[in-house]
């Protein structure tokens, strides 16, 4: 699937779950009767979660500016009556005088909020630690049946370096940030649901504390490890003719043999760009979590999706229900990151024989580099045999 289609497949899911917007419409209402207000089938259509055309509320606000101007009698509040403020509080019209300003301190009332808070304390803990569970299943499957992968008649016994320790430092940099950010968060979402009943509220407050205290500052270790590895790594990432043949050949996994491969092959490719994509989408959707109303992205995101693929997704968004937005994408993209770096995790460690070595000393045996990056070892080779007879 391309990339784009993806994008607005995810994206349109993610309005679909909780964008009110998306509701069935309610039928016209005569409301003659009440002069214009609202009537018990504007109530009753509400109640159904049907899409009232809110208009003649929101619009009907009184005129408190040219009071001298309306040809009505005047209230105790001048051109505007009590029920005109109460529809200005109510669609953020009116002015409201606080102490503080910032950019959202005249909503005092949005619509997000529920549907957001209902899907974040439901499917997200549902699906997203059901990924989770699933693929530690699956994983533990892949290995009893699959068993460890091993190095074709034994290791040779002599090393060649694979990652210099800059490599190294770079991706554990990035796997260690990753590992804190991805329990901190879990302890986050899901720590009300699941550990207040084991710890108690004061022992989980305590902890939730120190969550999001190493959530927003590791975070920026997070970042440079990805900026890091995304420099080092990205000139041995470009797709080629290679990779296709080392997807055709399942990479090495199903049936015999391996396929050729340069320093990554396919599959360690779709992992790099996983991470840098993904990583990078989780860092956006997280500073502007860590800069609440400072840095809103979906309006224009949503604005960007309907022109190019004429969808009809909201662009008037409420500052709270950008930071809905972002905090559902930043969850989604995260389960989705934590899930395929588990599989990562397992071919790094114990799914595969000599693989850790690579990036715990930096040092592979040469067996294992020629069964799994035939071609990046000619080129060592190369490089090596040139500046010796040089
Ligand atoms: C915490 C446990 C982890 C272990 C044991 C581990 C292990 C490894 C190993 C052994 C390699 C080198 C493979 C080779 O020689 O070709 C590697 C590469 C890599 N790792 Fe990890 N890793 C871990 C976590 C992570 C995390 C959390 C990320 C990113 C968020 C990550 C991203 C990468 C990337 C992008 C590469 C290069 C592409 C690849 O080999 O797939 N790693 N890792």
């Amino acid at each position: 699937m391309n990339l784009k289609v993806f994008g607005a497949v995810i994206l349109t899911l993610t309005a679909l779950m909780f964008n009110p917007a998306l509701a069935q419409e309610a039928p016209e209402v005569d409301r003659t009767a009440t002069g214009g207000a609202q009537t018990l089938e504007d109530i009753m259509a509400r109640q159904k979660q049907l899409e009232v055309d809110e208009s003649f509320r929101s619009e009907n606000l009184g005129n408190p500016e040219n009071a001298a101007a309306i040809d009505e009698p005047l209230g105790t509040l001048g051109g505007s009556s009590q029920s005109d403020q109460w529809r200005g509080i109510r669609y953020n019209e009116a002015d409201i005088q606080t102490v503080t300003r910032g950019p959202a301190v005249d909503v005092l009332i949005q619509d997000g909020g529920m549907p957001w808070y209902k899907l974040r304390e439901g499917p997200m803990i549902t699906y997203g630690g059901g990924a989770l569970i699933a693929i530690i299943v699956l994983l533990a499957v892949f290995y009893f049946v699959r068993g460890k992968i091993m190095i074709d008649g034994g290791p040779a016994g002599t090393t060649i370096e694979r990652f210099k320790p800059v490599e190294r430092f770079g991706h554990w940099l990035l796997a260690g940030s990753f590992v804190a950010l991805g329990i901190t968060g879990l302890i986050t979402l899901m720590g009300r649901s699941f550990l207040i009943p084991v710890l108690g509220p004061d022992a989980f407050s305590a902890l939730a504390i120190g969550s999001k205290w190493v959530h927003n500052n590791v975070a920026w270790a997070f970042m440079l490890g990805l900026v890091l590895t995304f420099v080092m790594w990205i000139a041995h990432n470009i797709p080629n003719k290679l990779d296709w043949q080392w997807i055709k050949q399942g990479g090495g996994f199903i049936g015999k043999g391996h396929p050729s491969a340069k320093k990554f092959n396919a599959g360690q490719k779709i992992v790099f760009w996983m991470v840098m994509i993904l990583g990078f989408s989780v860092s956006l959707s997280g500073l502007s979590l860590l800069f609440p109303f400072q840095m809103p992205m979906f309006s224009d995101t949503f604005g960007f999706f309907n022109s190019i693929l004429g969808t009809d997704f909201p662009t008037v968004l409420a500052p709270h229900e950008e930071m809905q937005y972002a905090n559902i994408w930043h969850s989604i993209v995260a389960f989705v990151m934590m899930v395929a770096i588990m599989a990562h995790i397992y071919i790094g460690s114990v799914g595969m024989e000599g693989a850790f070595d690579a990036m715990g000393n930096g040092q592979v045996d040469l067996e294992w580099a020629r069964q799994h990056h035939d071609l990046w070892v000619e080129e060592v080779e190369a490089k090596q045999g040139k500046r010796g007879s040089s």
